[in-house]
């Protein structure tokens, strides 16, 4: 466990910036990693490097060649990092921009008469794409509902649902609401059981930050991932594409080679930057494991990740020291069960007769950054037919300390008091 190898919290936190202070607000603890997790420094100073650099690629000289080599290998990186063995990785301008862009390209080529499915547990991103792309394909769209309960949606749901004339489908990896995971390779496999062609498109944008990607083992099409929500920054979205999705018309150049899905000419940086943030993984995997192989170290970093950050979330909802823990307090009810094994880092709560938006301000003005989910077009698919109009997400990630989770809870209880 990363808390029991001594100083490695702090060899961990020292990679990154603004770990414990905001610059405009002074000192601070940062609970809305699901809002944009902090940035690596070797990403800040990867970005300075090449917002320098004025060459182009695709040209004969030793800048344009040395801009395409480090695109290749970040492309290689990437492949590692979240087990690709095919397909193709490109940048875009947003993980939403890329999930319509593969949601839209699978619609229009689905044949018509056929049908889209998506879960009510999705975020906007994906569903949005999926339903005004399906109306517009004159697709039928078909939603399962997730579970108001457990705050997610199970391969045995999809499977209800499911009908042979399914040709696309959407899946959530985890909810930046309820925090919780999806059995994403069940789900993809219940969707082929019936459907064995359907094209499968994950939103994997709240999930990469917090254990692994391991796309071969999903069996789907497309993924997609906010860099900044994985440690890099903001400006760009990734995806990964298989073949068959590689292969289907899509917006392009006129006679440009068939496989490029690129819009344009690519930052650098951007690619390089996710270099860095494979570095770093594999860095952390040195620190959890013996491993030689670069996989394995991903690997075991993500387990590594997963696992602290169960121990934070249990710390924040059972107690820790002598502090109670969320299910202790009377006024505070916790989004999808105080024991949910599916939770990935984040925990939302709602306090009684408090608007979320006044604790997300009372604990701002503590130093403690979380954030209010509203019943809008974002959390309403998640917080209206739990009965709510708000919550406060508190999203965590590998470099938050029990100590900062010990102050949060600190805060809350005296807020109750
Ligand atoms: C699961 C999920 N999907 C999509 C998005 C949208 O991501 P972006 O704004 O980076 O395009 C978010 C952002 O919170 C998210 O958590």
């Amino acid at each position: 466990m990363l808390q029991n190898t001594p100083g490695l919290i702090d060899e961990i936190r020292a990679r990154f910036a603004h770990v414990d202070s905001c610059p405009f607000q002074g000192s601070r603890i940062f609970f809305e990693n699901a809002g944009g997790a902090l940035t690596l420094n070797s990403v800040v100073e990867t970005s300075a490097k090449f917002a320098a650099i004025p060459d182009n690629q695709g040209r004969d000289n030793v800048a344009s060649h040395t801009l395409v080599d480090i695109i290749n290998k970040s492309k290689a990186d990437l492949s590692v990092f979240m087990n690709a063995s095919t397909g193709q990785f490109f940048v875009g301008e947003s993980g939403t921009e890329l999930l319509f862009r593969m949601i839209r390209t699978a619609c229009v080529n689905a044949p018509k008469g056929s049908k889209v499915i998506g879960s009510s547990i999705e975020h906007p991103a994906s569903r949005s794409a999926a339903r005004r792309w399906a109306g517009i394909a004159g697709l039928d769209y078909v939603n399962v509902p997730h579970s108001d309960d457990l705050g997610l949606v199970t391969a045995d749901d999809y499977r209800a649902a499911m009908t042979p004339d399914v040709s696309v489908a959407t899946i959530l990896h985890a909810s930046p609401v309820t925090g919780m995971g999806m059995d994403v390779a069940a789900i993809a496999q219940a969707i082929r059981e019936e459907s064995p062609e359907c094209f499968i498109i994950v939103d994997g944008i709240q999930h990469a930050a917090h254990g692994q990607v391991d796309i071969d083992s999903y069996g789907v099409d497309g993924y997609a991932i906010s860099p900044y929500k994985v440690f890099s920054r903001h400006g760009y979205g990734i995806a990964w594409i298989s073949d068959r999705l590689t292969a289907l018309p899509h917006d392009q150049l006129i006679d440009a080679p068939a496989s490029g899905w690129e819009f344009g000419t690519r930052d650098t940086g951007s690619y390089a930057t996710m270099s860095d943030v494979v570095s770093y993984f594999d860095w952390l995997g040195t620190q959890v494991s013996d491993e030689s192989d670069l996989r394995a170290r991903i690997e075991a970093a993500g387990l590594a990740i997963h696992a602290y950050e169960t121990h934070l979330t249990n710390a924040m909802i059972s107690g820790t020291g002598n502090l109670p823990g969320l299910r202790d307090m009377d006024h505070v009810r916790i989004l999808a069960g105080a024991d949910n094994p599916a939770r990935e880092g984040l925990v939302s709560i709602v306090v009684r007769d408090v608007p979320s938006a006044e604790i997300v301000t009372r604990l701002n003005e503590q130093g403690i950054r979380t954030h209010t989910r509203k019943a809008d077009h974002y959390s309403g698919n998640v917080l209206t037919p739990l009965g709510l109009s708000d919550c406060i997400r508190i999203s965590l990630c590998h470099y938050n300390t029990e100590q900062e989770v010990a102050q949060l809870l600190a805060a809350l209880n005296e807020m109750a008091a």
